[in-house]
């Protein structure tokens, strides 16, 4: 029954176009037709079929390719999250240059013909640290992030007033190709489930965008998401993916918005990994039949994703569920375009789909930009992260009775060096407690520079020492990315409450910061003398220590993917830029995504890898022409 009165909605929807396109004026509008159920732009009904983009997963000189391809398939729009930490990560120090050019991004899309729907959030959660936030959020210790809580709503609007004002030109109704604006994301799903944070929100998209633009909201398919995430003013919209029934979601929407177009949000064609699970995929005849099935009811889709890209970086998020689990680094997701940006099956099975419903462009698909496997190289022993601590940490520690956060230090993301002494002589093996799983995320510890072991977060609470009174131990602590979903957010970085060795709470701390990129982006650890360290005896390669190489390209600098077989954890940087994470020893994913333009051809490209737990004793790294992102070590 709905699907039939839904058809027939369509049938006066298009008969309406037919009727009513010629009155329509000259001028740009963009809005929703109540009447007829379905968005008007220029006067006459319009159907978008969109595919999500992530500008800050994608270099910025890859951004027209995979446009281009995503237009070639025969979309009209994509769809675009803006992540307020990628902007704005010192607070009140905003950055739209380079790879942080959304305007240049938006420019691009214009020029291929495509429209945009935009997500600036505040909150996207998008898999991406925090969400979105900023984490300078968590200087103030009682903050109710997605609240009306003052500090918060104090930060949002002055973000708001920076980045709304810069969109407006864009809106398709003043001459941009911005269509919608969605408030917020998701926010049925949030525990606060505040309206006059959402009222406020609204106020303030309608004083810096005007009246006229369409503004909604998207929320999980359920009564009670629905109930929280929607308002009066913004046009409730749902997602969901291939297991859900189309009819029964959409009669869903309809009770939240009795009449205006049907809309998916968020068409999953995919799904991300997280570290230690299996590796995620969605059938593509699945997302074919269902795609169709939406387009058939004439209903308005964005497909997410459909070009993913990668988490480069500190900027995966994490779930916290029954226990903490960090996004992978690449968020390839299994979408219609790799994170290499390779058009797949799926990619053509939903252009055959499109056909049926619009005018595909003429003309053949962007080919794969080429890959090169480069083969091995053999890296070297830099020195431990101990020994290399005055380069790492310029400013040197900070001294406090009690271990702080990262958020107290003003260091919000990457690793941070906890020292201390041994208070007594541990002759046999001691347990080190987190009594109260304060360690956020991961801590690696050495005494007197000798690796001997690790904690982690929710899993591993105890470990042992040994050592004498006084001996020197180093706690390298991980910050693995902020969870971005559910009402864990407040998700404080380093050892957020003390350690127990033996029977004695440890004190007297020097917290060190560490700048690593810092140090990388002004030519360390090539640049400067050093003597190599041979790496015989596999116990010297055990804890936290730098490595580094040369890959001499050969005048190509073509994508291509980094495998450290044998490696365990850590963080990979190619000429100063932060690949992300590596952690083969959990898997799924096995190769880290190299972007061809981030290669040199005339001069040696400069490695440099962060271990965190244990390297090879053959010291070497593969450079692959493809990637490998559902093995785990062993089996790949
Ligand atoms: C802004 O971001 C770009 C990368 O997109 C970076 O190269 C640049 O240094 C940043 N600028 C500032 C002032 O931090
Ligand atoms: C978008 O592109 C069209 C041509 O396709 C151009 O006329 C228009 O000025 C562009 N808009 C903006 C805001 O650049
Ligand atoms: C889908 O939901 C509709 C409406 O609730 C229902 O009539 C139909 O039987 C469902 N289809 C399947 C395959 O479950
Ligand atoms: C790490 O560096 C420290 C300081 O130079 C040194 O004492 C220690 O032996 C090193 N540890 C390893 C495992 O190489
Ligand atoms: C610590 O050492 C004790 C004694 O050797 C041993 O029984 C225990 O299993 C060890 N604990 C851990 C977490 O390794
Ligand atoms: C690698 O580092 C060396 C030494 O700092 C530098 O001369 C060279 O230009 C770097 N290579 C690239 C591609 O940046
Ligand atoms: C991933 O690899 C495992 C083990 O080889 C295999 O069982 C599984 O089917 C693979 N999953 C996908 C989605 O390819």
């Amino acid at each position: 029954m709905a699907t039939a009165a839904v058809l027939f909605l369509v049938a006066v929807c298009l008969f309406c176009s037919a009727v009513c396109g010629n009155l329509g004026s000259t001028k740009r509008t963009f809005s929703i037709d109540y009447k007829n159920n379905c968005f008007l732009k220029d006067g006459k009904p319009f159907q978008y079929i969109s595919g999500s983009i992530h500008y800050s997963r994608i270099p910025r000189y890859y951004w027209k390719d995979r446009l281009v391809k995503m237009y070639m398939t025969g979309l009209n729009t994509i769809q675009v999250y803006v992540p307020w930490n990628f902007h704005e990560s010192v607070q009140g120090v905003h950055n739209f240059t380079e790879d942080r050019d959304l305007e240049h991004f938006l420019d691009l899309a214009n020029q291929t013909g495509l429209l945009v729907i935009l997500r600036p959030g505040p909150y996207i959660c998008a898999e991406w640290e925090m969400g979105g936030l900023p984490a300078w959020l968590l200087q103030k210790p009682n903050i109710i992030l997605r609240s009306a809580d003052t500090d918060y709503v104090q930060a949002v609007s002055n973000w708001l007033a920076v980045l709304l004002p810069k969109m407006k030109p864009w809106l398709y109704i003043n001459g941009g190709n911005i269509i919608t604006i969605q408030v917020e994301n998701e926010y049925g799903s949030y525990y606060a489930c505040d309206y006059n944070y959402m009222r406020h929100l609204r106020t303030l998209f309608r004083f810096f965008l005007g009246e006229d633009v369409v503004l909604f909201t998207t929320d999980g398919n359920t009564d009670k998401e629905l109930a929280c995430g929607t308002l009066e003013g913004l046009y409730a919209t749902v997602d969901f993916g291939t297991d859900t029934n189309v009819t029964a979601a959409f009669n869903r929407q309809r009770r939240f918005e009795p009449r205006g177009p049907l809309v998916n949000s968020e068409f999953y064609t995919g799904w991300l990994d997280h570290w230690g699970d299996r590796h995620a995929v969605v059938n593509t005849q699945k997302v074919s039949r269902v795609l169709e099935e939406i387009l058939t009811m004439g209903a308005n889709v964005n497909m997410y994703m459909f070009e993913g890209g990668t988490n480069f970086g500190y900027w995966n998020g994490a779930d916290h569920d029954s226990r903490f689990r960090s996004v992978v680094t690449s968020y390839d997701y299994d979408a219609p375009l790799t994170e290499a940006g390779d058009p797949t099956e799926k990619l053509l099975a939903i252009r055959d789909v499109i056909k049926q419903f619009r005018e595909v462009p003429s003309g053949p698909m962007p080919p794969a930009t080429p890959k090169f496997a480069y083969g091995f190289v053999t890296l070297e022993k830099v020195g431990n992260v101990s020994k290399v601590l005055d380069t790492i940490s310029p400013l040197g520690p900070v001294k406090s009775e009690y271990p702080l956060t990262f958020e107290e230090l003003k260091q919000y993301y990457g690793y941070m060096l906890y020292r201390t002494t041994l208070p007594q002589d541990l002759s046999e093996p001691t347990p080190l407690i987190s009594p109260l799983n304060g360690v956020h995320d991961r801590a690696y510890v050495s005494v007197n520079g000798v690796f001997q072991g690790l904690l982690e977060r929710d899993t591993a609470l105890v470990m042992n020492v040994t050592g004498k009174q006084g001996d020197t131990m180093d706690i390298l602590i991980e910050n693995m990315g902020r969870v971005n979903f559910g009402s864990k957010i407040n998700d404080y970085k380093g050892l957020l409450s003390n350690l127990i060795l033996g029977k004695d709470v440890l004190t007297n701390w020097n917290i060190y910061p560490l700048d690593i990129d810092g140090a990388i982006a002004r030519g360390w650890p090539h640049s400067g003398n050093r003597r190599s360290v041979p790496a015989s005896r596999r116990e010297r390669l055990a804890g936290p220590a730098f490595y580094m190489g040369t890959l001499q390209s050969n005048g190509i600098a073509w994508d291509t993917f980094l495998k450290l077989n044998e490696w365990t954890k850590g963080q990979v940087w190619i000429n100063g830029v932060n690949l992300g994470r590596y952690w083969p020893a959990r898997g799924p994913q096995q190769t880290l995504y190299i972007p061809g333009p981030l290669l040199s051809t005339t001069r040696p490209n400069n490695i440099t890898v962060l271990e965190l737990e244990g390297a090879p004793a053959h010291l070497r790294v593969l450079f692959m022409d493809r990637p490998q992102l559902n093995a785990t070590a062993g089996k790949s």
